[in-house]
């Protein structure tokens, strides 16, 4: 029988699946919800000084979405809005209603070393597991010198990592920003100033589009907008990428998260190598209660493939990354045509004949391939409406 039970450091899970630092973990009460419908942890909404100004804009949130569904969500929302004394009587509340569920504390404060380590000592008290040390906030708090204008600086985040290092009591994972050209060089900053885990991704900087009659963009705050957060299936690859360079800096745990919505997702994020993950906006949009197929899910996986537990899956894709230079590039795949599931539209003939390759053909009613043109690229699989053609 295999378990969804996995460990970093003394901290057990009792699943791997956490609500990241976001608007489902802004509450007591929400998070003591979904404790309750099966959630193995929280990452809190990110704490700060109480002195910290949190002033939010509104519309706060936009959406990219195509037949109903939302692909990418962008925000532009602040940190958490309840106090310090606040947040201390919520986790004991929490971990004495659920004393198996994993609390892990998003801070965040000015870089003094004083003002970080205030924060730390003060919930050193509390029965949280581990810090997470938000450096990557894209929106509203580099403008204040912090959040992403942290972590896109090794020796900045260093220095940081050094400061809650010395005072911290618990085991400290640092949220990594995507937006940076080398995510590599700030992970291994971290981990030389002793981080105990690095938390990949938050959110990816964008801006969501533009209304062509008013030329306003999006999200419109009473008609001007600013650079928000993009997350959600869209950025899963992105997240993936990250986590993938993470491992290949470091063997220390990693929390994986970025665009994962169900069980496969998750499943693919532990074979690149993340030890747990976390989820936020699929919980955004759907609910609390997608973590009970989620997990049901993962286990029958596990199962299925004789692994006893998620470390057993932990890297198995990880170790199959290499560089351009060393993939196998001897072995060329054609594309096979279902005819019965073809239309004949002839849309991989047009798209094959305008990228130089010519390799299709529509004749007598079928899509025929012309192997020495074919260069194997799969293009034509990909753009085929029916998943008609497989690369073999
Ligand atoms: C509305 C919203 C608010 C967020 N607030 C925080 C936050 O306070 N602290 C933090 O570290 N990350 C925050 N995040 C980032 C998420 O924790 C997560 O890293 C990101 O959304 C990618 O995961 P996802 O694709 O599952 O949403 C926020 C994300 C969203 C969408």
């Amino acid at each position: 029988m295999a378990t969804l039970k996995t460990k970093i450091y003394n901290i057990e899970f009792e699943n791997p699946f956490l609500l990241a630092s976001a608007p489902p973990t802004a509450r007591i009460d929400s998070i003591d919800k979904a404790f309750k419908m099966g959630w193995g942890g929280a990452v809190l909404k990110t704490i700060t000084p109480d002195n910290l100004e949190m002033i939010e804009a509104s519309p706060r949130y936009a959406a990219w979405k195509a037949n109903g569904k939302i692909y990418g969500f962008e925000n532009i929302e602040m940190l958490s809005h309840l106090t310090v004394q606040e947040w201390l009587d919520g986790i004991a509340y929490l971990k004495a209603n659920h004393p198996t569920k994993v609390i892990i504390a998003s801070i965040m404060a000015p870089v003094i070393k004083e003002e970080w380590q205030k924060l730390v000592k003060t919930f050193n008290n509390s029965p949280i597991d581990a810090f997470e040390l938000n450096f990557s906030c894209p929106h509203g708090m580099p403008e204040k010198g912090i959040g992403m204008a942290i972590g896109t600086h090794p020796e900045i985040s260093a220095n940081i990592t050094t400061w809650v290092k010395e005072v911290s009591e618990k085991p400290v994972f640092v949220k990594l920003s995507p937006n940076v050209s080398n995510i590599t060089e700030i992970t291994q900053a971290v981990v030389n100033a002793k981080a105990d885990g690095l938390s990949a991704i938050n959110t990816v900087q964008s801006l969501m589009g533009v209304d062509l009659d008013t030329f306003e963009p999006q999200p419109n705050v009473n008609g001007t907008s600013t650079f928000g957060g993009y997350s959600g299936i869209a950025v899963k690859p992105i997240g993936l990428r990250c986590v993938a360079q993470v491992r290949q800096t470091t063997d220390l745990p990693i929390l994986g998260i970025g665009g994962i919505a169900n069980w496969h997702d998750a499943a693919e994020y532990i074979s690149i190598g993340a030890d747990v993950v976390q989820v936020c906006t699929e919980v955004m949009v759907n609910g609390y209660s997608i973590i009970k197929p989620m997990c049901k899910g993962l286990l029958t996986y596990l199962e299925d493939k004789g692994f006893d537990s998620p470390a057993d899956l932990k890297n198995k894709a990880f170790i199959k990354l290499t560089a351009h230079k060393d993939l196998n590039k001897q072995r060329q795949y054609y594309p096979y045509i279902n005819d019965e599931t073809c239309l004949k539209c002839g849309k991989c003939v047009t798209i094959c004949d305008e990228q130089e390759h010519s390799a299709l053909s529509k004749e007598n009613g079928h899509i025929d391939l012309d192997k020495t043109k074919c260069i194997g690229c799969s293009l034509c699989s990909l753009v085929c409406s029916q998943s008609a053609i497989k690369m073999r």
